[in-house]
Protein backbone atom coordinates (compact mmCIF):
# COMPACT_ATOMS: atom_id res chain seq x y z
CA UNK A 1 0.00 0.00 0.00
CA UNK A 2 1.48 3.47 -1.31
CA UNK A 3 -1.37 5.82 -0.55
CA UNK A 4 -4.81 5.84 1.33
CA UNK A 5 -7.08 7.53 -1.20
CA UNK A 6 -10.66 5.30 -1.29
CA UNK A 7 -11.90 2.14 0.57
CA UNK A 8 -12.46 1.29 -3.02
CA UNK A 9 -8.83 0.63 -3.84
CA UNK A 10 -8.33 -1.59 0.00
CA UNK A 11 -8.63 -5.82 -0.03
CA UNK A 12 -10.05 -6.79 2.78
CA UNK A 13 -6.74 -8.38 4.05
CA UNK A 14 -5.75 -4.91 4.26
CA UNK A 15 -8.81 -3.50 6.00
CA UNK A 16 -8.42 -6.26 8.94
CA UNK A 17 -4.42 -5.93 8.87
CA UNK A 18 -5.03 -1.92 9.32
CA UNK A 19 -7.60 -3.04 12.05
CA UNK A 20 -5.13 -5.66 13.78
CA UNK A 21 -2.41 -3.68 13.70
CA UNK A 22 -5.05 -0.39 15.40
CA UNK A 23 -6.13 -3.23 18.42
CA UNK A 24 -2.20 -3.75 18.65
CA UNK A 25 -1.98 0.03 19.32
CA UNK A 26 -4.85 0.68 21.48
CA UNK A 27 -3.15 -2.83 23.82
CA UNK A 28 -0.27 -0.57 24.32
CA UNK A 29 2.71 -1.75 21.75
CA UNK A 30 5.13 0.30 20.48
CA UNK A 31 5.02 1.37 16.70
CA UNK A 32 7.10 -0.65 14.22
CA UNK A 33 8.73 2.14 12.34
CA UNK A 34 12.36 2.19 12.12
CA UNK A 35 13.09 5.72 11.66
CA UNK A 36 11.62 9.04 12.86
CA UNK A 37 9.64 10.37 9.21
CA UNK A 38 8.45 13.91 8.24
CA UNK A 39 4.81 14.49 8.07
CA UNK A 40 2.66 17.41 7.53
CA UNK A 41 -1.59 17.84 7.13
CA UNK A 42 -3.03 19.68 4.54
CA UNK A 43 -6.52 20.54 5.36
CA UNK A 44 -8.02 23.04 2.79
CA UNK A 45 -11.07 22.09 4.62
CA UNK A 46 -12.32 23.06 8.47
CA UNK A 47 -12.10 20.12 10.71
CA UNK A 48 -11.61 19.56 14.85
CA UNK A 49 -11.15 15.58 14.61
CA UNK A 50 -9.50 14.15 11.67
CA UNK A 51 -7.02 16.48 12.12
CA UNK A 52 -6.33 16.76 15.52
CA UNK A 53 -6.81 12.48 15.43
CA UNK A 54 -4.14 12.43 12.92
CA UNK A 55 -1.23 14.96 14.41
CA UNK A 56 -1.68 12.98 17.50
CA UNK A 57 -1.44 9.42 15.98
CA UNK A 58 1.41 10.93 13.59
CA UNK A 59 3.20 11.79 17.28
CA UNK A 60 2.16 8.72 18.36
CA UNK A 61 4.13 6.34 16.23
CA UNK A 62 7.02 8.50 16.43
CA UNK A 63 6.84 11.24 13.37
CA UNK A 64 7.34 14.89 13.38
CA UNK A 65 4.81 16.69 12.47
CA UNK A 66 5.76 19.76 9.97
CA UNK A 67 3.06 22.64 10.18
CA UNK A 68 1.27 23.38 7.56
CA UNK A 69 -1.09 26.46 7.42
CA UNK A 70 -3.75 25.59 4.39
CA UNK A 71 -5.05 29.13 5.07
CA UNK A 72 -2.25 31.06 4.52
CA UNK A 73 -0.48 28.69 2.05
CA UNK A 74 0.47 29.32 -1.57
CA UNK A 75 -2.67 27.43 -3.06
CA UNK A 76 -4.63 30.84 -2.04
CA UNK A 77 -1.93 32.35 -4.42
CA UNK A 78 -3.12 29.42 -7.33
CA UNK A 79 -0.58 26.89 -6.42
CA UNK A 80 -1.88 23.47 -7.95
CA UNK A 81 -2.32 20.49 -5.40
CA UNK A 82 0.82 18.96 -7.40
CA UNK A 83 2.93 21.64 -6.89
CA UNK A 84 2.55 22.24 -3.52
CA UNK A 85 3.19 18.10 -2.73
CA UNK A 86 5.74 18.13 -4.63
CA UNK A 87 7.01 21.21 -2.69
CA UNK A 88 6.74 19.52 -0.03
CA UNK A 89 8.55 16.59 -1.19
CA UNK A 90 11.50 18.09 -1.86
CA UNK A 91 12.08 19.90 1.41
CA UNK A 92 11.76 15.97 2.62
CA UNK A 93 8.14 15.04 3.61
CA UNK A 94 8.02 11.67 3.82
CA UNK A 95 3.56 11.63 3.85
CA UNK A 96 1.00 14.38 3.51
CA UNK A 97 -2.29 14.07 4.94
CA UNK A 98 -4.65 15.74 2.41
CA UNK A 99 -8.18 17.60 3.14
CA UNK A 100 -9.84 19.30 -0.26
CA UNK A 101 -13.34 20.09 -1.20
CA UNK A 102 -12.32 18.83 -5.16
CA UNK A 103 -14.10 15.16 -5.72
CA UNK A 104 -10.76 12.74 -5.92
CA UNK A 105 -8.20 15.95 -6.09
CA UNK A 106 -5.88 13.12 -5.57
CA UNK A 107 -5.85 12.14 -9.36
CA UNK A 108 -3.48 14.74 -10.16
CA UNK A 109 -0.89 13.22 -7.38
CA UNK A 110 -0.69 9.86 -8.86
CA UNK A 111 2.29 10.51 -11.17
CA UNK A 112 5.15 11.69 -10.24
CA UNK A 113 4.59 12.16 -6.11
CA UNK A 114 6.85 9.85 -4.21
CA UNK A 115 5.96 11.14 -0.55
CA UNK A 116 2.60 8.66 1.17
CA UNK A 117 -0.67 10.44 0.36
CA UNK A 118 -3.49 9.98 2.90
CA UNK A 119 -6.86 11.45 1.73
CA UNK A 120 -8.30 13.01 4.66
CA UNK A 121 -11.99 13.66 2.80
CA UNK A 122 -12.47 14.60 -0.81
CA UNK A 123 -15.39 16.63 -1.61
CA UNK A 124 -18.43 14.22 -1.49
CA UNK A 125 -15.94 11.53 -2.82
CA UNK A 126 -14.31 9.56 0.08
CA UNK A 127 -12.97 9.76 3.66
CA UNK A 128 -11.25 6.31 4.22
CA UNK A 129 -9.43 7.05 7.44
CA UNK A 130 -13.15 7.86 9.24
CA UNK A 131 -14.36 4.19 7.05
CA UNK A 132 -11.44 2.79 8.84
CA UNK A 133 -12.19 3.85 12.38
CA UNK A 134 -16.10 2.97 11.57
CA UNK A 135 -14.75 -0.12 11.19
CA UNK A 136 -13.01 -0.86 13.57
CA UNK A 137 -15.51 0.27 16.00
CA UNK A 138 -17.82 -2.11 14.42
CA UNK A 139 -15.71 -4.94 15.11
CA UNK A 140 -14.55 -3.86 18.28
CA UNK A 141 -18.60 -4.05 19.47
CA UNK A 142 -19.50 -7.12 17.39
CA UNK A 143 -16.48 -8.98 16.58
CA UNK A 144 -17.57 -9.51 12.77
CA UNK A 145 -19.45 -7.60 10.03
CA UNK A 146 -21.28 -10.64 7.97
CA UNK A 147 -24.54 -10.52 8.51
CA UNK A 148 -24.76 -6.95 10.18
CA UNK A 149 -27.34 -4.99 9.56
CA UNK A 150 -26.27 -1.39 9.35
CA UNK A 151 -28.33 1.58 8.70
CA UNK A 152 -26.72 4.67 7.23
CA UNK A 153 -29.15 7.58 7.40
CA UNK A 154 -29.04 11.16 6.91
CA UNK A 155 -27.47 13.09 3.57
CA UNK A 156 -26.19 9.98 1.44
CA UNK A 157 -25.40 11.92 -2.10
CA UNK A 158 -23.38 14.11 -0.38
CA UNK A 159 -21.95 12.44 2.14
CA UNK A 160 -17.93 10.91 1.90
CA UNK A 161 -18.71 9.02 4.81
CA UNK A 162 -21.82 7.28 3.88
CA UNK A 163 -19.82 6.23 0.20
CA UNK A 164 -16.61 4.87 1.88
CA UNK A 165 -17.96 3.04 4.96
CA UNK A 166 -20.80 1.50 2.31
CA UNK A 167 -18.02 0.01 -0.03
CA UNK A 168 -15.97 -1.64 2.47
CA UNK A 169 -18.97 -2.68 4.68
CA UNK A 170 -20.64 -4.49 1.71
CA UNK A 171 -16.94 -5.95 0.96
CA UNK A 172 -16.48 -7.87 4.20
CA UNK A 173 -20.23 -8.83 4.47
CA UNK A 174 -22.73 -6.49 6.46
CA UNK A 175 -25.93 -5.81 4.86
CA UNK A 176 -25.83 -2.11 4.69
CA UNK A 177 -29.20 -0.18 3.80
CA UNK A 178 -29.98 3.83 3.49
CA UNK A 179 -32.67 6.42 4.90
CA UNK A 180 -32.81 9.42 3.29
CA UNK A 181 -35.33 12.07 1.91
CA UNK A 182 -35.68 11.14 -1.97
CA UNK A 183 -33.76 14.29 -3.02
CA UNK A 184 -30.55 13.22 -1.59
CA UNK A 185 -30.15 9.68 -2.10
CA UNK A 186 -27.95 10.14 -5.34
CA UNK A 187 -27.61 6.91 -7.44
CA UNK A 188 -28.33 4.80 -3.94
CA UNK A 189 -31.47 3.18 -3.36
CA UNK A 190 -32.85 4.54 -0.44
CA UNK A 191 -35.56 3.48 2.33
CA UNK A 192 -38.08 7.16 3.55
CA UNK A 193 -38.87 6.09 6.61
CA UNK A 194 -37.98 4.38 9.37
CA UNK A 195 -40.22 1.77 9.62
CA UNK A 196 -38.20 -1.45 7.63
CA UNK A 197 -34.83 -0.56 9.51
CA UNK A 198 -35.53 0.23 12.99
CA UNK A 199 -36.25 -2.83 14.85
CA UNK A 200 -33.96 -4.69 12.92
CA UNK A 201 -30.70 -2.65 12.93
CA UNK A 202 -27.34 -3.37 14.68
CA UNK A 203 -25.70 -0.54 13.68
CA UNK A 204 -27.32 3.04 13.25
CA UNK A 205 -25.34 5.32 11.44
CA UNK A 206 -26.10 9.16 11.37
CA UNK A 207 -24.92 11.62 9.42
CA UNK A 208 -25.13 15.64 9.64
CA UNK A 209 -26.86 17.24 6.52
CA UNK A 210 -23.94 18.57 4.34
CA UNK A 211 -25.16 21.79 3.71
CA UNK A 212 -22.06 23.35 1.82
CA UNK A 213 -22.39 20.63 -0.80
CA UNK A 214 -25.84 21.65 -1.73
CA UNK A 215 -26.20 23.55 -4.75
CA UNK A 216 -29.98 24.27 -4.24
CA UNK A 217 -30.73 24.75 -0.70
CA UNK A 218 -33.76 22.13 0.63
CA UNK A 219 -35.81 23.62 2.78
CA UNK A 220 -36.30 21.00 5.70
CA UNK A 221 -36.85 22.41 9.07
CA UNK A 222 -34.51 21.03 11.95
CA UNK A 223 -38.02 20.14 13.29
CA UNK A 224 -39.21 18.23 10.44
CA UNK A 225 -35.85 16.48 9.69
CA UNK A 226 -35.97 15.27 13.07
CA UNK A 227 -39.62 14.12 12.77
CA UNK A 228 -39.01 12.17 9.45
CA UNK A 229 -35.43 11.41 9.27
CA UNK A 230 -33.93 11.51 12.80
CA UNK A 231 -33.00 9.19 15.65
CA UNK A 232 -35.68 10.60 18.01
CA UNK A 233 -36.39 9.31 21.44
CA UNK A 234 -39.14 7.37 20.30
CA UNK A 235 -37.55 5.44 17.92
CA UNK A 236 -34.40 4.81 20.02
CA UNK A 237 -36.53 2.79 22.06
CA UNK A 238 -37.42 0.76 19.28
CA UNK A 239 -33.93 -0.32 18.51
CA UNK A 240 -33.22 -4.31 19.34
CA UNK A 241 -30.74 -5.04 22.50
CA UNK A 242 -26.97 -4.73 21.83
CA UNK A 243 -27.70 -2.33 18.72
CA UNK A 244 -25.53 0.86 19.17
CA UNK A 245 -25.80 4.24 17.27
CA UNK A 246 -22.63 6.31 15.42
CA UNK A 247 -22.14 9.33 14.21
CA UNK A 248 -18.56 10.53 12.17
CA UNK A 249 -19.52 14.16 13.69
CA UNK A 250 -19.96 17.20 13.84
CA UNK A 251 -23.16 16.77 15.26
CA UNK A 252 -25.95 18.75 14.88
CA UNK A 253 -27.84 17.97 17.73
CA UNK A 254 -31.24 18.23 17.62
CA UNK A 255 -31.46 18.23 13.84
CA UNK A 256 -30.25 14.19 12.95
CA UNK A 257 -30.14 13.16 16.37
CA UNK A 258 -32.07 13.84 19.88
CA UNK A 259 -29.70 15.96 22.11
CA UNK A 260 -30.03 13.16 24.79
CA UNK A 261 -29.12 10.23 23.01
CA UNK A 262 -25.51 11.41 21.89
CA UNK A 263 -24.10 10.48 24.99
CA UNK A 264 -26.79 7.42 25.66
CA UNK A 265 -25.65 3.70 26.85
CA UNK A 266 -26.15 2.85 23.09
CA UNK A 267 -24.13 5.56 21.68
CA UNK A 268 -20.57 5.19 20.32
CA UNK A 269 -20.39 8.44 19.07
CA UNK A 270 -17.40 9.49 21.49
CA UNK A 271 -15.64 6.18 21.16
CA UNK A 272 -15.28 6.44 17.58
CA UNK A 273 -12.99 9.46 18.16
CA UNK A 274 -11.17 7.65 20.40
CA UNK A 275 -11.23 4.70 18.42
CA UNK A 276 -9.80 7.05 15.46
CA UNK A 277 -6.61 7.76 16.99
CA UNK A 278 -5.32 4.17 17.04
CA UNK A 279 -6.79 3.39 13.18
CA UNK A 280 -4.53 6.45 12.04
CA UNK A 281 -1.63 5.60 13.85
CA UNK A 282 -1.94 2.38 11.92
CA UNK A 283 -2.84 3.74 8.74
CA UNK A 284 0.58 5.64 9.20
CA UNK A 285 2.56 3.20 10.22
CA UNK A 286 1.45 0.59 7.63
CA UNK A 287 2.05 3.22 4.66
CA UNK A 288 5.47 4.17 6.45
CA UNK A 289 6.48 0.63 6.32
CA UNK A 290 6.26 -0.10 3.44
CA UNK A 291 8.63 2.48 1.68
CA UNK A 292 11.15 0.99 4.22
C1 LIG B 1 -17.08 14.11 8.36
C2 LIG B 1 -16.40 14.71 7.15
O1 LIG B 1 -15.65 15.67 7.25
O2 LIG B 1 -16.64 14.17 6.10
N1 LIG B 1 -16.51 14.43 9.58
C3 LIG B 1 -15.39 13.80 10.03
O3 LIG B 1 -14.38 13.75 9.37
N2 LIG B 1 -15.47 13.21 11.24
C4 LIG B 1 -18.54 14.28 8.36
C5 LIG B 1 -19.16 15.64 8.22
O4 LIG B 1 -18.52 16.63 7.94
O5 LIG B 1 -20.36 15.71 8.41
Amino acid sequence: MKNLLSMEYLSNEEILHILARASAFEAGEPSQLARKYNVANLFFEPSTRTKTSFEMAERNVGCTVIPFDAGFSSALKGETMYDTVKTLEMIGLDAVVIRAKEDEYYNELLEGINVAVINAGDGAGQHPSQSLLDLYTIQKEFGKFEGLNITIAGDISHSRVAKSDAIALEHLGANVRFLCPPEWAGDFEAHHDWDDLIEDSDVIMLLRVQHERHKVNKDFSKESYHAQYGLTLEREKQMKDGAIIMHPAPINRGVEIDTTLVECERSRIFEQVRNGVFVRMAIVETLLKGRE
